[in-house]
């Protein structure tokens, strides 16, 4: 079957430099602001995955030129509220909670009823988190099932800057909101719990009138509507998220080493640094750098076979939200019970990932205790698996099909996970980098 993959030997010791594709977060908002911008914007080493390419398909079917060349991507803004609304349009946002739930919120001035739709999972996800903001603003929903895609946005002449609390940590929701913003008059405030900050770093950039107060564990932001946003070119940083499954790679396979050129290391988003170093991991940020408000670094990562557990501090959730999966496989090498706490989030993801997580742990033969937003994972140093291991029915969860696959390389056992194709989502070039670090893998 081709879009299943058998994993039936551990990778061999390795010592190798490798580049991952562009950063998901920041390609799909590049998209986004470059449709909002006026005149011609371009991006190099933007990331080319399904989600992004929902997001492309979208600006284009509201009217956006998109030209894709071979080595930049050009968008030609059509100005803020530019899209072209016509009558019946629906918008396929796939597998991408981010561009579905963001565009929701440019969508805020529509004239017209527009459809968003989405793949079975993302048709499983929450949406009310975004309509309820939205419609303060003057939007308007209809759906058949109550705050999940297909969603109909009618939009309002008169959009007025609103008042919103985020308090799940939610980059999308503040995002949304924020994006809503920049198209109503008047000022929007938003008290947001910490989250990724790309799209407060790009309005920065691109000189949308933004205030961020910084406190403890809230953000203070207010954005007024710029009168004009100015076409913008942007590199795209490689993806730190997709880099995780490499870093992991590296700390679970004894003796290696690796090294991941031009890495974005947004302090939003290096919690899963922050906890693998926590567990005695040997991680190291070389060449650090600045762009455009972000940080980009190398980082360099060695084999460890002294792996500790961790009490993971809550305040880390946010930062390493997509990572936790391969976060409990470090676990399950560890010593010591490690427990990770607060993350209902994580079973709003794709797939429930807390569930799938602790289940995929369960099959390798780790003891777990899950609660409804809680995992213990009592790890075993030792662990060899020899037995044979199906992954599959996860709902294409392309970071369920990435763990199983560094699992498979690393713990052993005869693994077939389902879905190859997931990786199409956010990382094309999985498979592929690990044929480069070891060539006998097929
Ligand atoms: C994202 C935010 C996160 C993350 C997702 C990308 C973003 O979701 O899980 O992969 O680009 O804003 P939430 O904001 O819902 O936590």
């Amino acid at each position: 079957m081709k879009n299943l993959l058998s994993i039936n030997n551990k990778i061999n010791i390795f010592n190798k430099v490798i580049n991952v594709e562009g950063d998901k977060s920041l390609s799909i908002r590049w998209v986004l602001l470059a449709s909002q911008a006026s005149g011609k914007s371009k991006a190099y080493n933007l990331l080319m995955s399904e989600d992004v390419l929902a997001a492309i398909n979208g600006v284009k079917k509201l009217g956006i030129v998109v030209n894709t060349k071979k080595n930049y991507c050009e968008i030609i803004g059509n100005g803020i509220n530019g899209f072209k609304y016509k009558k019946n349009l629906t918008l396929d946002a796939k597998n991408s909670g981010t561009f579905g739930r963001l565009m929701l919120g440019l969508l805020i001035k529509s004239s017209k009823k527009i459809k968003m739709i989405g793949d079975k999972s993302l048709s499983k996800r929450d949406f009310s988190r975004i309509t309820i903001p939205l419609e303060k603003f003057g939007a308007k929903f209809y759906y058949k099932k109550k705050n999940k895609l297909p969603i109909l946005i009618l939009g309002s002449e008169s959009t007025k800057g609103i008042r919103y609390i985020e308090n799940k940590g939610s980059a999308q929701c503040k995002s949304s909101v924020m994006l809503a913003a920049i198209n109503s008059f008047g000022t929007t405030f938003i008290k947001a719990k910490k989250s990724r900050n790309h799209s407060e770093l790009l309005f920065k950039y691109l000189k949308i009138p933004i205030k961020v107060k910084k406190a403890k564990n809230y953000d203070f932001i207010n954005i007024k509507a710029p009168k004009k946003i100015k076409a913008f070119n942007y590199k795209i940083p490689g993806d730190i998220s997709s880099s995780a499954f490499f870093i992991v790679l590296t700390i679970l396979t004894k003796s290696s080493k690796l090294l991941i050129k031009d890495v974005n290391i947004n302090p939003s988003r290096i919690g899963v640094i922050t906890i693998l170093k926590k567990m005695g991991a040997k991680i190291f940020l070389k060449n650090k750098r600045n762009y455009r408000g972000e940080k980009i670094s190398d980082i360099s990562i060695q084999g460890s076979n002294n792996l500790k557990r961790i009490n993971c501090p809550v305040k880390l959730n946010s930062k390493a939200i997509d990572e936790f999966l391969v976060i409990f496989l470090v676990a399950a090498k560890a010593k010591g019970t490690s427990y990770f706490k607060d993350l209902s989030e994580l079973d709003q993801k794709e797939s429930p990932r807390l569930k799938w997580g602790s289940k995929i742990l369960n099959m390798m033969g780790i003891k777990t205790k899950l609660t409804k937003d809680s995992i213990k994972i009592y790890g075993q140093p030792n662990l060899k698996i020899t037995k044979s291991i199906i992954i599959k029915n996860y709902l294409r969860d392309h970071r369920i099909f990435m763990m199983s696959t560094i699992a498979a390389l690393t713990f052993g056992g005869n693994w077939k996970i389902h879905d190859k194709d997931s990786i199409n989502t956010s990382f094309p070039s999985f498979l592929k980098i690990i044929k480069k670090i070891d060539n006998k893998f097929l």
